[in-house]
């Protein structure tokens, strides 16, 4: 089984930006997590991020008939981009979505998630145990 782990804008800023919000692990500790919970559960993984919407959309294009899985915080683009949820519905590959902070507490253009609703999965506000815990949930119900 093979996950593709997608993150948005800002996601490499973990650590620096915001540690209010999204804590003080960085970036490098997240992947570093993911690829151990791989190793645990014995699923590939690839991990993804970017800044710009254009290779979000590319990354998940890319990933038709090649990953079982798409684990996807698209940060920022979450709330603004239909052209990642078209991606997501193009490519119809099982998708959980991720958010590092409790969105649903926050501001008022944080309650839209164009992205989630191409998402089967949706773990929210759990910090970065969201990604271990999708992988969890999806090593199960896909197999
Ligand atoms: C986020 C929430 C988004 O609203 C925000 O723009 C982010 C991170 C999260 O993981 O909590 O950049 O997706």
């Amino acid at each position: 089984m093979k996950f593709l782990v997608v993150n948005g804008p800002n996601i490499n800023m973990l650590g620096i930006r915001e540690p209010g919000i999204y804590g003080r692990d960085t970036y490098a500790s997240l992947i570093a997590k993911i690829e151990d919970e791989a190793k645990r559960l014995g699923v590939d993984v690839e991990c993804f991020q970017s800044n710009h919407e254009g290779a979000l959309v590319d990354v998940i294009q890319n990933a038709y008939g090649r990953f079982d899985g798409i684990i996807i915080n698209p940060a920022a683009y979450t709330h603004t981009s239909v052209a990642i949820l078209d991606a997501l519905k193009a490519v119809a590959i099982p998708a959980a979505e991720i958010h590092i902070s409790d969105v649903s507490k926050r501001e008022d253009f944080r309650q839209i998630s164009y992205a989630g609703m191409a998402c089967r999965w949706h773990f929210i506000g759990e910090g970065l145990d969201g990604y271990l815990h999708a992988m969890r949930v999806m090593k199960e119900e896909l197999q």
